[in-house]
């Protein structure tokens, strides 16, 4: 079945068919199709555009494809051409002639636009869901470590100490803008386009905000032209799942990297690792990393999509169709990768002892050193230089600063005092590092009560 075949004499090619058909894909807009349809129905009978006991027919009829489709009683036939044409024929086979009537002031163009919106909102609700619970995990797994301190890097090299807890509320925060994002996006996905027609609105009397209302839309579009061609929900939303993705891949990569022999601050579990099919030993991360590289394919459908939107004239134009797959493939990719890190972060056996060990090399309280003399007067700018001859005498000794003698110290400077191996271990420097997002546990704290409270909103 075609929905446009009266102007042809032939049927378009096979090939030609093949290669237009978005069935393949589209049928996961199947509930969404359904969904506008009988909302569309509900507003001819409404404004009589139908007789109300059409209206009723249509609805009874589309109740009954969905309930078919479903059970399995009805199938999609492969030959239709999209999920729209499909849906039609299927009501056919229901109520006859009268299904013919269903596309009174509507054409596929607004149709699309709005399944496709439907389909979008629910997934960000949903994905909103899952980095929420990928959020909960990152707090749950910085309450239960406040006592594990580690090095925080710079460029890779080792910098200061920090909390393990800072380091992992970091993300957090990262996926906490996710979700706003989503969240913000999600109010111009929320504009119902079906009214819109071909491109020009219609010259039946419509009440595209009683559809927009029975959908849930929060409004209607304010320019036809614009309701079909607008793709920037889609751009904008892919931006946002490839910038989730980018925070997915960072975390990875962590989890990636603490895992090694080399870092071994974190021990992900059995259920989460693989082994190797030649050498024994392995205990690979390969979950991490996959989720890490399913970013390239998120960055290639946002990137793909403004190829396509870009240089469009209006209005509707079939590459809109390529829109889909990009949307359903970043919709996927990206609540199965926050899915699974949610997993492994919580099953992640931290390695305190290893972080521990990691600060022994370093000089990572340097800074502090340099704290320490500031606050006897000196200038900041000459406390560094101070300190740095000191880490390059010990490097020259082959020692560290908690090797050296008060003596050694006050060659230095005559400031030092018996008080500063407080002042050079990493849990005294993590607990003076007090400002405001510090990380100083009783900041750190504040900082899981906050996310606490934003999980709970
Ligand atoms: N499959 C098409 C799409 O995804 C549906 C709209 C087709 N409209 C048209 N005028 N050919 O965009």
């Amino acid at each position: 079945m075609r929905l446009w075949g009266g102007r042809f004499a032939k049927k378009p090619d096979e090939l030609a068919h093949q290669f237009t058909t978005s069935l393949p894909f589209d049928r996961r807009l199947v509930e969404h199709d359904i969904a506008g349809s009988i909302a569309h129905a509900r507003m001819l009978g409404r404004c009589e555009i139908i007789t109300a006991d059409e209206a009723r027919q249509l609805e009874a009829g589309l109740e009954r494809v969905r309930a078919g489709l479903s059970s399995g009683e009805l199938r999609l036939d492969p030959a239709s051409e999209d999920i729209h044409t499909e849906i039609e024929r299927l009501l056919g086979e229901q109520v006859g002639a009268l299904a013919g009537k269903l596309h009174t002031a509507r054409s596929r163009n607004d149709q699309v636009a709005l399944d496709l919106r439907l389909f979008l909102r629910e997934e960000i609700d949903s994905l909103r869901q899952g980095i929420a619970s990928l959020q909960k995990a990152l707090v749950d797994a910085a309450e239960g470590n406040m006592d594990a301190v580690l090095p925080g890097y710079t460029h890779l090299q080792r910098a200061q100490p920090v909390l393990l807890a800072h380091h992992l509320l970091a993300y957090f925060s990262m996926f906490q803008r996710d979700r706003e994002r989503l969240g913000d996006c999600r109010k111009r996905v929320n504009v119902c386009p079906l009214g819109a027609a071909a491109l020009a609105g219609t010259s039946f009397p419509v009440d595209p905000s009683f559809v927009a209302e029975q959908l849930g839309f929060d409004g209607v579009f304010a320019n036809s032209m614009d309701a079909v061609s607008d793709r920037d929900f889609v751009l904008e939303f892919l931006a946002h799942a490839a910038t989730g993705m980018v925070h997915v891949s960072q975390l990875c990569a962590e989890l990636v990297l603490w895992s090694s022999a080399e870092f071994g601050f974190v021990r992900l579990a059995d259920a989460w690792c693989t082994g190797s099919s030649i050498m024994p030993q392995k205990r690979n991360p390969d979950i991490a990393e996959l989720a890490r590289g399913k970013a390239g394919r998120v960055f290639g459908g946002l990137v793909g999509m403004l190829a396509v939107a870009k240089g469009l004239t209006l209005s509707y134009n079939r590459d809109y169709q390529e829109d889909k797959e990009a949307v359903f493939d970043a919709v996927d990719t990206l609540s199965g990768a926050v899915e699974v890190l949610r997993e492994m972060i919580s099953t992640a056996a931290f390695q305190r002892e290893r972080m521990a060990e990691a600060l022994e090399q370093g000089f990572l309280t340097a800074t502090e050193v340099a704290g320490y003399l500031v606050r006897r007067g000196l200038a900041f700018r000459e406390a560094h230089g101070i300190v740095g001859q000191v880490v390059r005498y010990c490097e020259k000794q082959g020692t560290t600063m908690e090797d050296l003698t008060i003596e050694e110290w006050r060659s230095f400077s005559r400031e030092f005092g018996p008080d500063i191996t407080e002042c050079i271990s990493p849990r005294g420097a993590v607990e003076a590092k007090a400002s405001p997002g510090g990380t100083a546990p009783e900041r750190v704290q504040e900082q899981i009560a906050a996310a606490r409270k934003l999980l709970k909103e």
